[in-house]
C-alpha cells in the first residue's frame, strides 16, 4: 500500500465500519484467488479454458453426465487441499465486530466456512454438497466420487449442489439475501466481476436503499463509478488492513 490515498480511503473505510449495524460483504471468486482457486474470468480463468455451455448447465448434464462429472470432480481435486487465505479470515473477525453481518458469496468452494465465517448465504451452491433429483435429498459429500455417483436412498444419478447456468437460485437463499441487501447500511464487494445477476446488480440496490459502499477488486469493474469508494489490489492484503483496527 503506497499510495497515500489508498491509506486515506482504508482510514475512511473503517470509521464507515465502526458506525455500521448491518455489514454486508458480497464475495466472488477473486476472494479466493489466493488460496489457489482459479478464478472464471481473466487470466488463467476457467471460462477461458473451458466452455461453460458444455459443463455448467442442466443440457451439459443430461447430454453427458459422465463428461460433467469429471470436470466437477477435477474441480473437487483441486480445491481439496486449499486453504483460506487472510481475505477469507478477516472477514471472520469483521463478522465477530459488528452488530450484524452477513455474507453473501458466489463462490463454491466452501473457504469461507473453512475460514469460520457464520452468517453465509451461497448464491451458487457448494460443490462439496451433492443432490439427487429424484428424491431432492441433499448431502454433503468431500469423498472421492466414483464417475458416476448414485443416490443411496434411492439409486438415481446425484449431482453437484450447484446452480448452473440457465437455472433458477434457491429461493429461500436468494429472499434473505435481498433482505440483507435492502437492510445493510455498509456494504463490501470483493472480488467479483460484477458480470453475473442477480449478484451483480446488489451493490446498485443497496445504494439506492442508502448503503454506503466499497469495492475491493482487483481493476475497475463496470460498477466501481457508482461505489463510495473502490480500492484497487488483493483483497488478501487490503481486507485485514480494513479490519484490522475496528
Ligand atoms: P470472475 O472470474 O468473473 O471475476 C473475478 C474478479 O476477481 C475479477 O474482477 C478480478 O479482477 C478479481 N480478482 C482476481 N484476483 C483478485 C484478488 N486477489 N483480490 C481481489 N480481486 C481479485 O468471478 P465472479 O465474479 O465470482 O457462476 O463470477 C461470477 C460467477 O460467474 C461465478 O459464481 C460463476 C461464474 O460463471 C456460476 O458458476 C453460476
Amino acid at each position: 500500500m503506497k499510495a497515500v490515498t489508498d491509506v486515506d480511503k482504508v482510514h475512511r473505510i473503517r470509521d464507515r465500519l465502526r458506525g455500521a449495524q448491518h455489514v454486508v460483504v458480497l464475495t466472488g471468486a477473486g476472494i479466493s484467488a489466493e488460496s489457489g482457486v482459479p478464478t472464471f474470468r481473466g487470466e488463467g480463468g476457467l471460462w477461458r479454458e473451458y466452455r461453460a455451455v458444455d459443463l455448467a448447465t442442466p443440457q451439459a448434464f443430461q447430454r453427458d453426465p459422465r463428461l460433467v462429472w469429471e470436470f466437477y470432480n477435477w474441480r473437487r481435486e483441486v480445491l481439496a487441499p486449499l486453504s483460506p487465505n487472510p481475505g477469507h479470515e478477516a472477514l471472520v473477525r469483521l463478522e465477530q465486530r459488528v452488530p450484524r453481518f452477513t455474507l453473501i458469496t458466489q463462490n463454491i468452494d466452501g473457504l469461507h466456512e473453512k475460514a469460520g465465517s457464520h452468517n453465509i448465504l451461497e448464491l451458487h451452491g457448494n460443490i462439496w454438497h451433492v443432490r439427487c433429483p429424484g428424491c431432492g435429498t441433499v448431502t454433503e459429500d468431500r469423498r472421492v466420487l466414483p464417475p458416476m455417483p448414485l443416490c443411496a436412498g434411492c439409486g438415481q444419478l446425484l449431482r453437484p449442489h450447484v446452480v448452473w447456468f440457465g437455472e433458477n437460485l434457491d429461493p429461500a437463499i436468494l429472499t434473505r439475501a435481498y433482505e440483507a441487501v435492502q437492510r445493510t447500511d455498509f456494504m463490501m464487494i470483493v472480488g467479483t466481476s460484477g458480470t453475473v445477476e442477480p449478484a451483480a446488480s446488489m451493490g446498485m440496490l443497496a445504494k439506492r436503499k442508502g448503503a454506503w459502499l466499497v469495492e475491493v477488486n482487483l481493476e475497475a469493474t463496470p460498477h466501481t463509478s457508482f461505489y463510495d469508494a473502490s480500492i484497487l489490489g488483493k483483497s488478501g492484503e487490503i481486507l485485514p488492513l480494513i479490519c484490522e483496527a475496528l
